[in-house]
């Protein structure tokens, strides 16, 4: 017998499983407050697409007002570009002289995009330059700036002038710097947070400054996640946020709060069936295979007395926390039960499509275009 594809007006109980899935009221909440957050703090949104990679979610939050949206990837963008999406920013270096010439490839395909693209070094700025000589729509390079993240970016001031410079000298188009603090964005402890994103703004003047004082101008300062985005939104010196996660919002974001602004919907879940059953524990039928684990095990949505123990490759573990708890909730052979992932993204690049539902029933089948693709 063939697979059953998910089909809209369908109810969830006639899904087959594992389905990734994405309950529409949370997700249009998560998406309104963090465009009216934005919008209160005189910034713009441009939402990270990596952690959904999927067209219909970019066109929601440019419908409701994101500028734009960025990507991690060069190939990561050309389904959105072929899904209409004009302004993109590629938030990272492009590894090697192949991605530059996909970059050019697009920027022609696509006449009226916008696209915008880190360096950290000489040599990048080069490869990129030979690319995109002669070409009428240039991309817009971003210097990016290591704040504290110890990955990518200038790691100082002379540095970070010195590559502003050579980006104008090559008769490129400045789009500003960019300002990523990754690991502040999983921090537990608000005041460690605050703390770090003050750090950041530090250094981020710091180099602002220099560059004004060399009559360069800084079009746009950019950066942010989910963790931190309100700090960099409140500094007076951020003109655009980057958060990806919060329209989904897994475990690993939910256990950082507590501040109202943090405070964003599951919106993302992965529909399991229970596939096998012993007093006081089930087997359901998702494992590794249909969501990551790095970020720790995955949260039950709507399942009190109920905690997950364990995931292997085909198989979730959970077991109930009293005897109470599973005459409450029996969870019989064939029950279905919705898991919380820790992680969205990478969770998110393991499946073809997105299966969006409101009360109980399939509302639309959304493809992840981007799925997979991290050249
Ligand atoms: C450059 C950049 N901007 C923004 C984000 C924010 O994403 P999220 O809100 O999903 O943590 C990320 C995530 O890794 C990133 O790498």
């Amino acid at each position: 017998m063939s697979l059953l594809p998910p089909v809209v007006g369908q109810s969830l109980q006639e899904l087959d499983t594992p389905q990734l899935m994405l309950e529409q009221d949370a997700f249009e909440a998560n998406l309104q407050q963090m465009q009216e957050q934005c919008l209160r703090a005189g910034v713009a949104l441009r939402p990270h697409a990596k952690a959904h990679k999927t067209p219909a979610i970019a066109q929601r939050q440019i419908a409701l007002g994101a500028v734009g949206i960025c990507v991690q990837k060069v190939s990561e963008a050309e389904p959105f570009l072929e899904a209409g999406i004009r302004n993109i920013l590629v938030a990272n270096q492009l590894a090697g002289p192949r991605k530059a010439a996909h970059l050019r490839d697009l920027l022609t395909a696509f006449p009226d995009a916008e696209i915008g693209v880190c360096i950290d070094h000489d040599t990048q700025l080069a490869q990129l330059h030979q690319a995109v000589m002669g070409l009428g729509n240039r991309p817009r390079v971003l210097v990016e700036l290591d704040v504290g993240q110890g990955r990518c970016g200038a790691t100082d001031l002379n540095q970070a002038v010195h590559l502003a410079q050579r980006v104008i000298d090559a008769g490129l188009v400045l789009g500003g710097l960019q300002a990523y603090h990754g690991k502040a964005q999983h921090f537990r402890d608000p005041l460690l947070r605050r703390e770090a994103i003050n750090s950041v703004c530090k250094q981020v003047a710091q180099v602002r400054q220099a560059l004004e004082q060399k009559f360069i101008f800084v079009p746009s300062i950019t950066g942010a996640g989910t963790g931190t985005y309100a700090l960099e939104a409140a500094s007076g010196l951020y003109t655009e946020v980057q958060p990806g996660s919060y329209a989904l919002m897994d475990m690993d974001y939910a256990a950082i709060g507590p501040e109202p602004e943090m405070r964003f919907r599951h919106a993302l879940t992965l529909a399991s069936t229970v596939m096998s059953t012993r007093p006081g524990q089930r087997v359901l039928d998702t494992g590794l295979k249909s969501m990551s684990a790095e970020s720790g095990l995955p949260g039950l949505h709507g399942l009190n007395g109920w905690e997950v123990v364990g995931i292997s490759d085909e198989h979730c573990v959970i077991r109930a926390q009293s005897r109470e708890a599973e005459i409450d909730q029996p969870l019989p052979l064939g029950a279905q039960v919705q898991l919380i992932p820790s992680h969205c993204d990478p969770t998110v690049n393991l499946h073809n499509h997105l299966v969006v539902h409101q009360h109980g029933r399939i509302s639309a089948v959304w493809p992840i275009a981007a799925r997979g693709l991290s050249q």
